[in-house]
């Protein structure tokens, strides 16, 4: 564990306790709070139960709480049966139908609302377009859309029919596509001809027939959003107008009850293998865990307007823009691109039109806009937020500060949130009218959520020094159930380390003498490149598709703005070009992963050798690697290498 990291987040020791006038008015205050950890503390389980009674509306409630009998394979409120899209649309009717559900602006420029009644109005008119089609309870459908109603709309939409959705994100490549519906077993594509991003148009429909000509024997049907408005390839029998076959369809669809556990979604993230897993979730336990940290965690309120800048392809989306908001009555903001289109004001923009209050983005994010200068979110009229809140990677104090100072006019709470595609929801946070910040520091976690750090023997580290592995001691709702077609991998991922006693979040940080939690980074071969989770083996297996690469070792070295940077030592086949041949490889092989996984996945820095550092054994030595990356001297110790002479090459000194 690297000391001179702690070290370095806790040169950041200003604290900032709650606005009084904040915490005065809160949904929970420090009072609240501690009550709410007590009550946890004493039966976390009844503490759980009593929220999903109270907070969700059941069709048949539960009796069985938590069923840990097939244990780590944890399953909530078992006998209850829920609809999640009931939750989040029909509850709302009866108070709520003129309330506006989704405000949405297009990388263009245009605008449009959607109203509950009308949310409600356009699921159903999709849900029986997915039933007259065959799809019903369990059926996979990937959904592989630009960030529009739409999006929210066909995952409402499964849930009301129990279809299992699986959203790929759009910036991701039809290789990927391809993998997951494999994956998943989809019978059915959800996409839209195109999506603005960037100032150019993205052709999701082109990836996804590109897909679909390589395989997914599955896939019947592709329902086409017309969005963007560029030519399609079409393929008759197959390929459907969205507009065409909801307009057929009636605006009423009688919700199918499931059972609490029945599978919501899958999300593909990416761990230490080559294969993406799907991470699945449930009905009733994840919409709780949603739902209660979008109310706890932003402090809602019934006029706020609430946007969370994350794409409905990441976990985050899921939670924080669809099902958490949603479920609470909340009027969300949906944006298409960008937040450099068409200048670094995009996002302060939207905040001042859409009148938003609750903001939630990315440390990545919140760089880049800091690089900009003062002078942008100045001109924008900011004064309807509330609370600020980061997602995805640690925020560096610097980041923080800016925020906290330029956004937040010194007055708004930060929260930052700690969590993963796997905990289905925010796991450490600030209550804002409760917690006192420390910038840098995801604090404690939430009420009914117990974690720890322990060291390589399961033994919990109290030196606030010392940093170990954050483990989650208890089940809690919103936690994965299984990693789609492979519980074997769940098990041995998240809770063999320590013989099933903790939940293995993979992170390591430590926890200070206030016992406040400090992220330090993956213990995984996973990187955090602008806040999307990507595997070093998934490139690295893109890299060795290509017919000239023999090998290839990639790690991350720190980024300014991204977080972390993408660096692949590259093995040719042949020999090692020099020069402007060996410019031109690299440019090919940057463009061939970004084709073959998207553009996120672009290497930043791509170096050849005609070696890889092993050792005798034939692991490769990644933090030898990462020590060259970085541009560091050599502190390993280099003598137990098979071939010692390779270290001087790959620092390009020979
Ligand atoms: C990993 C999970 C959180 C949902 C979106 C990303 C890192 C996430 C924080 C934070 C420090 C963070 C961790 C975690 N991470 N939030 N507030 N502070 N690190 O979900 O793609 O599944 O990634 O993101 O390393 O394990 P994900």
């Amino acid at each position: 564990m690297s000391n001179d990291k702690i070290s370095s987040v806790l040169l950041e020791n200003r604290v900032f306790p709650p606005p009084a006038e904040f915490a005065a008015r809160a949904r929970v205050n420090a009072a609240r709070m501690a009550e709410l950890r007590a009550a946890a503390e004493k039966d976390s389980v009844g503490f759980w139960a009593d929220l999903a009674r109270r907070e969700l509306d059941w069709h048949t409630p539960f009796t069985v709480a938590l069923d840990d009998s097939a244990a780590p394979n944890y399953r909530w409120f078992t006998d209850g049966r829920i609809n999640v899209s009931y939750n989040c649309i029909d509850r709302h009717l009866a108070k709520r139908a003129d309330k506006v559900a989704i405000r949405f602006e297009g990388e263009p420029g245009d605008v449009a609302t959607l109203t509950y009644r009308q949310l409600h109005e356009e699921t159903c008119r999709l849900a029986n377009a997915l039933k007259s089609l065959g799809i019903g309870k369990g059926d996979r459908v990937v959904i592989y859309l630009p960030m529009t109603p739409q999006a929210v709309i066909a995952m409402l939409a499964c849930a009301r029919i129990g279809a299992v959705h699986s959203v790929v994100f759009g910036g991701f490549s039809a290789q990927s596509v391809k993998d997951r519906v494999e994956d998943a077993g989809a019978r059915l594509i959800i996409t839209a001809d195109g999506g603005h991003r960037g100032g150019a148009v993205v052709e999701l429909k082109k990836a996804a027939d590109e897909a679909l000509a390589g395989g997914c024997p599955t896939v019947e049907k592709m329902i086409v959003y017309k969005r963007a408005g560029q030519p399609v390839d079409w393929k008759d029998g197959r390929d459907l107008w969205w507009h065409e076959l909801t307009a057929k369809a009636a605006p009423q669809c009688e919700p199918e009850w499931v059972e609490a556990e029945h599978p919501l979604y899958l999300l593909y993230t990416s761990g230490s293998t080559g294969k993406p897993k799907g991470i699945q979730h449930s009905s009733a336990g994840y919409l709780l865990g949603a739902h209660q940290t979008t109310q706890w965690i932003f402090d809602l309120r019934e006029d706020d307007v609430f946007w969370c800048t994350a794409d409905v392809g990441w976990v985050t989306g899921h939670t924080y823009v669809c099902y958490g908001p949603l479920s609470n009555g909340t009027t969300i903001v949906m944006y298409e691109g960008g937040p450099m289109v068409p200048d670094a004001g995009r996002f302060w923009k939207i905040c001042q039109d859409h009148k938003v209050s609750l903001f939630y983005t990315a440390p990545t994010a919140i760089r880049a806009l800091m690089k900009m200068g003062e002078e942008i979110p100045a001109r924008y009229d900011l004064s309807r937020l509330r609370v600020l809140g980061s997602v995805g990677e640690p925020i560096n104090p610097e980041a923080w500060i800016w925020y906290y100072r330029v956004i937040g006019k010194e007055k708004l709470p930060i929260v930052d949130t700690w969590w993963q595609t796997e905990t289905g929801a925010a796991m450490m946070s600030p209550l804002p009218g409760a917690t006192t910040l420390k910038p840098g520091s995801c604090t404690q976690p939430i009420p009914g959520i117990f974690a720890d750090i322990v060291d390589e023997s399961g033994t919990p580290v109290t030196d606030p020094d010392h940093g170990g592995y954050l483990v989650i001691t208890k089940p809690w709702p919103s936690m994965l159930r299984t990693i789609w077609g492979d519980n074997d991998r769940y098990i041995k991922t998240y809770w063999a380390h320590f013989n099933n006693r903790y939940y293995v979040a993979g992170d390591s940080a430590h926890r200070d003498a206030d016992g406040c939690y400090w992220i330090m980074g993956r213990m995984d071969d996973v990187l955090k490149v602008a806040g999307h989770r990507l595997g070093t083996m998934e490139i690295e297996s893109a890299l060795v598709a290509h017919p000239r690469v023999a090998e290839a070792a990639v790690v991350g070295k720190p980024h300014d703005i991204k977080g972390e940077a993408i660096v692949a030592f590259v093995i040719l086949r042949g020999h090692r070009p020099v020069g402007a041949e060996a410019e031109a490889l690299v440019k090919e092989l940057r463009e061939f992963v970004s084709h073959t996984m998207g553009p996120i996945a672009k290497p930043d820095d791509i170096r050849f050798a005609d070696n890889l550092p092993k050792t005798r054994s034939g692991k490769i030595m990644r933090r030898l690697l990462r020590s060259i990356a970085r541009g560091e001297a050599i502190t390993q110790d280099v003598s137990t290498l098979e071939n010692p002479g390779i270290v001087a090459q790959l620092a390009g000194k020979a």
